[in-house]
């Protein structure tokens, strides 16, 4: 006996609940809407049926046709959700992996202690190139060629004329060329230097320092490293300035602290001496205000640099300042 079209749809919607997967669906549909499915069957049937029944049973066949292919439709999109949910879904109780983020070097952190101390006292930061004339790292510093001062710094050379900086001092000609004073400027930045041991390597950082204003004096350069140390250190560590020489500087100093270590007491870091020399500093020498046009008459000035990696070794108590370039993340992962 043929079925009804009410059993055909019945029948199909059965069928399309139970399947699992969109190749089913798909089989199915050509099963009953394809050329040869029931539904299409169905509809030749019509033609035989008696005249007055023929429109009535066309409606149904046609209503059903179309809910059918409703509900094939559906069932797919059903059945792609369910799965790329399947996919997408988080087992919670797996346990989390662990994400291996950086962190600043401790060098990187030092430099950026030394600049927030200096910026909250006023100075703004520059910074200078690497790769620098002899001209700005010896000449406009008051360090002429042959001239003995230039044995206290390894140099190496490029060319005659083009040296890797020695030290952070060539930016204070290179600021005052462009900018007029009032001044007050820091410049952090890598050296490099021909030595290689213990408390030395040919690349190592410095941050120079310099104000220039009328009426600057020695007290004021003393006010302001001391405000320095005791900020980056403690305010129970002491300071002295001991006479030295710079040839960009007069008069020279060389800053000692008290050692951090021992409190004074005498230890291996100070060499048994209770201090500590971190700092090299002075009065701008006239000849490098000369050297930029500064008006010596109205303008004085004071100047300072020290090592970073110095500070950052006796901050974190580490005796060997090779360890922060050897790249070893278990030193690294310490800071
Ligand atoms: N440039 C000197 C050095 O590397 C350090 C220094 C000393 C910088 C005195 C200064 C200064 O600005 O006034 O040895």
């Amino acid at each position: 006996m043929n079925k009804t079209i009410e059993q055909i749809k019945e029948d199909a919607l059965k069928e399309i609940e139970a399947a699992s997967d969109s190749k089913k669906i798909n089989d199915l549909s050509v099963r009953y809407l394809g050329r040869k499915g029931a539904v299409t069957q169905f509809l030749r049937t019509i033609a035989s049926l008696p005249k007055e029944k023929r429109a009535e049973a066309g409606k149904k066949a046609n209503k059903t046709k179309k809910s059918l292919d409703k509900a094939f439709k559906e069932a797919l999109i059903q059945i792609e959700t369910r799965s790329a949910a399947i996919e997408d879904s988080i087992d919670v109780s797996l346990p989390g992996r662990i994400v291996n983020h950086g962190s600043l070097h401790p060098i990187t952190q030092i430099t950026r202690q030394i600049c927030d101390i200096f910026s909250r006292l006023g100075f703004a930061i520059a910074e200078g190139p690497e790769v620098e004339t002899d001209y700005y790292n010896f000449e406009a510093l008051n360090i002429p060629k042959n001239h003995p001062a230039r044995d206290m710094q390894d140099t190496f050379y490029i060319s005659q004329n083009i040296v890797l900086r020695t030290h952070t001092s060539p930016t204070q000609p290179r600021i005052m060329e462009k900018q007029k004073p009032p001044l007050r400027i820091i410049a952090p930045g890598k050296v490099y230097r021909c030595d290689s041991d213990l408390t030395h390597t040919p690349m190592f950082q410095q941050v120079e320092g310099l104000l220039v204003d009328r009426r600057v004096s020695f007290g004021d350069l003393k006010g302001i490293l001391t405000t320095f140390i005791h900020q980056i250190f403690d305010d129970q560590t002491s300071l002295r300035f001991r006479p030295s020489f710079f040839p960009f500087t007069e008069p020279s100093a060389e800053v000692d602290i008290r050692c951090v270590m021992c409190r004074g007491k005498g230890c291996r870091v100070c060499s048994q001496t209770g201090w500590l020399e971190i700092i090299g500093a002075g009065m701008v020498h006239p000849a490098v205000f000369e050297n930029v046009g500064y008006d010596t008459s109205v303008f004085t000035g004071f100047a300072f640099g020290m090592g970073i990696e110095r500070i950052a070794m006796l901050k974190y108590g580490i005796d060997d300042i090779r360890k922060y370039y050897e790249n070893d993340l278990r030193f690294l992962r310490q800071f």
